[in-house]
């Protein structure tokens, strides 16, 4: 395994993966993205130079386009993390979500199966389980609980881990899938709950709350998912699934509250606001599998990452600010024009 396609590289977990695996292994990237309004070239501008990156702007729902850059690139492996990954944005509208996310996974996996790749790995998310009770805190997510999807987002994504299993059992095919919590460092899109409670906070503008703010979900760091990803790819059995998670459940209010903490800012910025409808209440991760059987294990704990994240967040506000401009739009023809593959 040597050129690794990565799908969705421009958004926030794929430029973080694609950064950590430039820094820590020697294979060659191929970024291979839509820039729909989540991908952002400008998060991969300091490697942009490197001999081992290239980036091909591409849709992966578009089977012409993906053979081209397989070939042309020698592909050996791709790592799928192109979607719609807002679970709003899917309530007001879920046609994206299956075009993307079912529709884009199935083209990969014909691709994976007609040029023989070395491994296909899905980039999944613990969604895929459903809700869990608040009251039972023993009981986690593992890679038998069943799929119950209650989201248009979270139905794609299981549809997608779905056709996945399917390819590997029907055609024996090198695929592996993991199952992350939620993420949260750097380059988050500022539509997501951590970075949007501190632009809003460092905006002076209230802080809106789903609910009661009593929902639990459990907390990574996108650089250890990132090193997790990694390792289901060089060691994972094929045909397996993967959690990753980070052992650390949070209700949201308490996180906005902790986020207000940091930047010295009173909770009275907090606004509760009408649930959003289907919200789930509690994800939690059993992350036992690979930890035992790959001997991976997360970097950071929670105080750590949110404190190197707020920190990022205070000192590139310059980027957060273009990206909700929509300034970041215009980086792609800034500095790429006629220098892409279209
Ligand atoms: N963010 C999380 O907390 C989390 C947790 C678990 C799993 N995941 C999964 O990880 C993956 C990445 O999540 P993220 O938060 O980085 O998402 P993101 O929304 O920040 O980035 C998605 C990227 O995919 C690209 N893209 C969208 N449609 C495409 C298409 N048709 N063809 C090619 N590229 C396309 C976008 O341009 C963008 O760069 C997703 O599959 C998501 O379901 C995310």
């Amino acid at each position: 395994m040597k050129n690794i396609m990565v799908t969705g590289g421009a958004g926030f977990i794929g430029s973080n993966f694609i950064k950590y695996v430039l820094a820590n292994f020697d294979y060659n990237i191929i970024n291979f993205d839509k820039l729909t309004y989540a991908g952002n070239l400008e998060n991969l501008s300091e490697i942009e130079s490197d001999k081992r990156y290239r980036f091909v702007k591409g849709d992966i729902c578009e089977k012409k386009e993906v053979e081209k850059t397989v070939e042309e690139y020698s592909i050996d492996a791709i790592v799928n993390f192109a979607a719609e990954s807002h679970v709003d944005r899917s309530i007001l509208g879920a046609k994206e979500f299956i075009n993307t996310n079912v529709m884009g996974t199935h083209v990969l996996l014909e691709v994976l199966k007609e040029k023989g790749l070395e491994k296909y790995l899905q980039v999944s998310t613990d969604e895929v389980y459903g809700s869990l009770p608040e009251d039972k805190k023993e009981i986690l997510f593992t890679e038998k609980t069943p799929i119950t999807t209650n989201s248009p987002y979270s139905a794609s994504k299981a549809s997608a881990d779905l056709l996945c299993n399917a390819f590997y059992h029907t055609f024996r095919l090198p695929i592996l899938i993991t199952r992350c919590s939620n993420n949260y460092g750097p380059y988050q899109f500022p539509e997501k709950l951590i970075p949007l409670m501190i632009a809003k906070a460092l905006n002076g503008e209230k802080l809106p709350v789903y609910g009661d703010g009593k929902n639990v979900r459990d907390w990574l760091y996108v650089q250890d998912h990132c090193s997790a990803i990694i390792k289901v790819l060089q060691e994972g059995t094929h045909g397996e699934v993967y959690n990753i998670g980070g052992n650390n459940e949070w209700y949201n209010i308490d996180i906005v509250k902790l986020i207000l903490d940091k930047l010295g800012k009173g909770e009275d910025m907090i606004q509760y606001v009408k649930d959003r409808p289907g919200h789930d209440r509690r994800y939690a991760i059993d992350s036992a599998k690979i930890m035992n059987e790959l001997g991976w294990s997360p970097e950071y704990n929670f105080e750590s990452g949110i404190e190197i994240t707020v920190k990022w967040y205070i000192e590139n506000m310059n980027w957060w600010k273009k990206v909700m401009s929509g300034e970041y739009l215009k980086y792609y023809e800034r500095n790429y024009g006629e220098k892409v593959n279209q």
